[in-house]
């Protein structure tokens, strides 16, 4: 990419398409289900709450009023419960024969990454079935910057599930802990865990011959239009600086926009299959640990025992075997 990728004009015609946005009611996901809407996508935006997703609507057609009522669809989810999921995943397949972009938006929880499994077993690989299909998977993350390259993770036991740090870096401690006014440790495990699924999802795609993309990305630290969600999370004097640093949270959607939408993807779909993203679309190496096997693997398994493990529990099928 020469200039820098701009969704208002290299965002290609979206006639026919349908996407998912997780968290779509806020921040990063609310820019991006605006442009998808602009561009004539069919939107499937979560909010957990009728308000919320009232309130994301009228923000919405307030910054495009051209846009079709029909194709921005609220749909309720909340992924801390199974149940909500389910209900969502029923939804769309009752609704779609297919969807074309997933993006894995919204913050927080590590059922995010694995939960949305049975929605695209059903109506993905559909999509994906059509040979001019451009299906992709987009999945949001960020943090890993807190763990040095040998940090020590232990996505191989369960005990991650529950929100066990294994140990809190020396740099951490001391230098980037005081900066910031929460606890980033668990969310940045969440987040990298993230990018091990995105990697081992694309891997599963290929094994299967499924015509789908994967790729994770950061957006770029960006602070919020409407609230300081994002600068919320900085310690008081480093809110006044980063203020003028962070992009907006338009710019910070681009690079989701670019990862879902850019011709160049399927044009050279070898540069970016299970690859990390940064601001605005460029290929960059994520955390060493995406090259380690066994915590693939150990991500990949006690996710899928304890996601079953809450389906059997609330009498759902188990998810589909790859
Ligand atoms: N902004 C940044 O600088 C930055 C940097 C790195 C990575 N990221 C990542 O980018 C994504 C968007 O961030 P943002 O800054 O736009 O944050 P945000 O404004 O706080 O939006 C997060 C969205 O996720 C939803 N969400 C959170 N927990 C959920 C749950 N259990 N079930 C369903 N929805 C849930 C929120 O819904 P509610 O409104 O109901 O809470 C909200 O819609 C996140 O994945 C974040 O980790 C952001």
């Amino acid at each position: 990419m020469g200039k820098i990728w701009d969704p208002r004009v290299d965002i290609p015609n979206l006639n026919g398409k349908v996407a998912v946005v997780t968290g779509g009611n806020s921040g990063i996901g609310l820019q991006t289900i605006k442009h998808l809407t602009a561009h004539g996508a069919k939107v499937y935006f979560t909010a957990r709450s009728e308000a919320k997703a009232k309130h994301a609507r009228d923000y919405m057609f307030s910054q495009n009023p051209d846009a079709s009522e029909e194709r921005l669809i609220w749909l309720p989810l909340d992924l801390s419960s199974i149940k909500s999921v389910m209900q969502a995943v029923e939804e769309l397949k009752a609704k779609e024969n297919k969807i074309d972009f997933m993006i894995n938006n919204a913050g927080l929880g590590q059922k995010s990454f694995q939960t949305t499994d049975a929605g695209w077993e059903m109506v993905m690989a559909k999509a994906a079935a059509d040979e001019s299909s451009d299906v992709r998977v987009v999945t949001v993350t960020g943090g890993d910057n807190i763990f040095p390259p040998d940090y020590k993770f232990e996505y191989t036991s369960p005990s991650f599930l529950s929100g066990n740090i294994p140990y809190k870096p020396w740099k951490f401690r001391h230098i980037q802990k005081p900066l910031f006014n929460v606890d980033l440790m668990r969310y940045s495990l969440s987040k990298v865990a993230s990018l091990l699924f995105a990697k081992e999802l694309q891997r599963r795609f290929d094994k299967q011959g499924l015509n789908i993309i994967s790729v994770s990305l950061h957006p770029g630290g960006a602070r919020g239009i409407r609230t300081d969600s994002a600068l919320d999370v900085l310690a008081g004097f480093m809110k006044l600086i980063m203020r003028r640093i962070m992009i907006s949270e338009d710019e910070g959607s681009f690079t989701s926009l670019f990862a879902a939408t850019a011709k160049e993807i399927r044009n050279k779909p070898d540069l970016y299959r299970g690859k990390f993203l940064v601001p605005f679309g460029k290929v960059a190496p994520p955390h060493p640990v995406t090259e380690n096997e066994r915590q693939i693997q150990g991500l990949w398994d006690n996710t899928t025992k304890e996601v079953n493990r809450y389906l059997a529990k609330n009498g759902y099928a188990p998810l589909l075997d790859w």
